[in-house]
């Protein structure tokens, strides 16, 4: 989710407080894990998450007090609410510790050796590093019986059905192999033409396409229909055991040499080889990262394993990943394409974002065809014109980026783009604040500014109105049916009737949708306002404090501000908002208690805490106690004072009393706030 009103969460100061930095940085970690391995859906490039996760390190490096409980001391997020049957491994499933360079790679190797006490010198196998899921194959008298995800490296998904339709994936062992039990790991992936192939068929067939291979194969496996998983031509290659002891080799070499024996495949390619020494190692590297295309699956960098398993027992693993093993990352992969267009975008806020349009290219597998220049600064700093050659990223396949103009190529004559000095749409002078990068079409009448504020009006996280998207909020404005957002609310079927192209069904759907609206929550009111600065969670902590719209359109800045976590620009907005004069009809339509009733703090029916009562104890340390009831009303829970049979969570913050001991007497789960702020996310 992109919410360019949002409060500026990542604190933008060069040195910001440590314990607010890693509180911020705990919780965008739990929720892009969780957007990445429940979802299969990141929002952010992996070296752009690997960035976020390193600074946190560090900054528990610095400050080891802050390390309790943080994700990177964990596998994987918490499981998410599949319905697959778990699966417990009795040996968690590991994750690997990441070289983002040359030197980490080094530093690696020093690690190990300090580890040991020893400078003799080491050998390491090297092996692509996959991009698909880790599965654990456990084999019984060589029968394959179950079949397990990683999840979150203690607790999977049964997946055995799925499993047994991939090809590679051997149902019975060949003879030779140990007829004791046998867990064996490895990686199920899907190769890029298949990926390719898949999509466009996805795409013919008007369904959401698969941003990269990784999530094409996490999709296809996670099936409850393994009739779909056996449809994608899914692919499996092994890389060790749960114990590697049971291969009776003493090497990693060795490992893999009986893995094939017993029928299982493992990856051929030069690049899976052993290396006398970490010199060979990084050659391997390097040449891998040139020529990782030529591979007929993705890759994202080369795993480099100590080669001696008797050195495995003593190196030993963290609670998060071995000692013995790190994965080497490659640069994010980059492609060449020629700018066609760069248009200005107006955004509900008034921003002017500059958009290159492209002659299309493929980056790892996905069609790019246009990239966000963000604002003024950067196209300036970029020097994108129209007719460049630009070098695009898709890092982690998931935003296109533009990195860079190639120069060289750069044709003679192109002129440097004017950044425009008025709103390409409604003609007015864009303003640009000193100390900002973004120039804003100031004036709230602007068409353009009107259609994106109705989008987010409808959006899921304001009013989430069913069947309002772009198409629709488009007709209706171009029909005059609606001016304002509030017209929503006054729609009638006959109108409806009227709009070209917008069936019966349609109509149904969208008047039901408004009616819903009515009475949603009032936070939800509050962000569909569209006030710069007041995204989702501003606006729970807004609807915690003031009881209407009214109220909090009368509020004073010191009130404002007397809310934690709202600042003075936050302050400033609401007042400015409240104030305008070109708010005032719309005001009056969402304060008209005959079109509309905000409810405060209604829990959302169907949200995750949905009918769940919880009781706050103690202080908390990242959110005060207002924004903690709203975010919890916000996902359907209700917060009560007291602690009673009834009580499903008692939250204990820092210093609980005794409704602490209440709960304790009465059995009620009680949270900690790590543990509260998960379920949250
Ligand atoms: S060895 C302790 N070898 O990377 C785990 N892992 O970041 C030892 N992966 O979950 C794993 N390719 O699924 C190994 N050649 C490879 C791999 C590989 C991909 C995945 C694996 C693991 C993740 C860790």
């Amino acid at each position: 989710m992109t919410d360019n009103t949002n409060a500026p969460e990542t604190p933008s100061d060069p040195e910001p407080d440590p314990i607010k930095r890693a509180s911020f940085l705990r919780g965008e970690i739990r929720r892009h894990n969780a957007l990445y391995f429940q979802q299969d859906r990141p929002e952010i490039p992996d070296d752009v998450y690997d960035r976020l996760v390193r600074e946190l390190e560090e900054i528990e490096a610095a400050h080891p007090e802050l390390a309790a409980g943080s994700p990177t001391s964990e596998v994987a997020p918490p499981p998410g609410g599949r319905s697959l049957n778990e699966v417990i491994h009795d040996s968690p499933m590991l994750s690997l510790d990441k070289a983002l360079s040359v030197q980490e790679i080094l530093d690696f190797e020093d690690r190990i050796k300090r580890f040991l006490g020893s400078s003799e010198p080491l050998s390491f196998y090297t092996m692509p590093k996959f991009d698909g899921l880790a599965v654990e194959l456990s084999y019984v008298d060589g029968t394959l019986k179950l079949a397990s995800t990683r999840g979150d490296g203690r607790r999977g998904e049964d997946i055995t059905p799925n499993a047994k339709t991939i090809d590679g994936i051997p149902k019975t062992l060949n003879p030779g192999a140990p007829k004791a039990d046998l867990f064996v790991r490895g990686e199920v992936y899907m190769e890029k033409e298949e990926f390719s192939r898949l999509n466009e068929e996805r795409e013919a067939a008007g369904q959401s396409i698969f941003a990269n291979p990784r999530n094409a194969a996490a999709g296809s496996l996670r099936q409850l229909d393994a009739n779909v998983t056996q449809k994608r031509k899914l692919r499996f290659f092994s890389y060790g055991l749960s114990e590697p002891a049971a291969s009776g080799a003493a090497t990693y070499g060795g490992l893999m040499k009986a893995l094939s024996k017993w029928g299982f495949p493992v990856e051929s390619s030069k690049a899976s080889r052993v290396n006398e020494n970490l010199a060979e190692a990084l050659a391997v590297f390097r040449e891998l990262e040139t020529d990782r295309d030529s591979l007929p699956f993705e890759v994202d960098g080369l795993v480099i394993t100590v080669e001696d398993l008797s050195l495995w027992s003593r190196l030993g693993a963290t609670s998060r990943a071995p000692r013995y093993a790190v994965a080497a990352k490659f640069k994010p992969r980059a492609a060449r394409t020629k700018v066609l267009a760069i248009e200005i975008q107006v955004g509900r806020t008034g921003a002017l974002t500059p958009v290159a349009f492209m002659e299309p290219v493929m980056v790892s597998g996905v069609r790019v065809a246009q990239a966000t220049l963000h604002n003024e600064d950067e196209l300036k700093r970029k020097d994108v014109r129209v007719g460049d050659f630009v070098i695009l990223q898709r890092a982690g396949d998931v935003i296109p980026e533009i990195v860079e103009v190639d120069l060289e190529k750069r044709p003679t004559g192109l002129l440097p783009f004017e950044f425009p000095k008025n709103c390409p749409v409604c003609g007015t002078a864009a303003v640009r604040k000193k100390d900002e990068a973004v120039s804003r079409c100031p004036n709230r009448s602007c068409p353009a500014q009107i259609e994106a504020r109705l989008i987010h009006f409808a959006h899921k996280n304001a009013l989430d109105i069913d069947g309002l998207g772009q198409k629709v909020a488009a007709l209706l404005l171009a029909n005059g049916l609606v001016k304002q957002p509030s017209d929503l609310f006054r729609l009638t079927p006959d109108d409806l009737a009227k709009l070209p192209r917008f069936g019966d069904k349609s109509a149904a759907k969208l008047i039901e949708g408004i009616d819903k609206a009515r009475t949603k929550s009032l936070w939800r009111f509050i962000n569909a306002l569209s006030i710069r600065h007041v995204g989702e969670r501003v606006s729970q902590i807004l609807a915690s404090r003031f009881d209407s719209l009214a109220a909090l359109s009368e509020a004073t800045k010191d009130q404002l501000q007397a809310l934690g976590d709202i600042g003075p620009e936050v302050a400033k907005s609401v007042l400015d908002f409240f104030q305008s004069p070109l708010t005032h009809s719309f005001l009056r339509d969402l304060m008209d208690e005959s079109l509309v009733r905000p409810t405060k703090d209604e829990p959302d029916a169907g949200g995750a805490l949905s009918g769940k009562r919880f009781v706050l104890t103690g202080t908390l340390s990242t959110m005060t106690r207002a924004e903690a009831k709203s975010r919890i009303a916000a996902k359907g829970g209700r917060v009560l004072s007291s602690v009673s049979k009834d009580t499903d969570y008692v939250i204990a913050g820092e210093a609980a009393g005794s409704k602490f001991a209440n709960a304790k007497s009465l059995n009620i789960a009680i949270l900690d706030e790590e543990a509260f702020i998960k379920m949250l996310d």
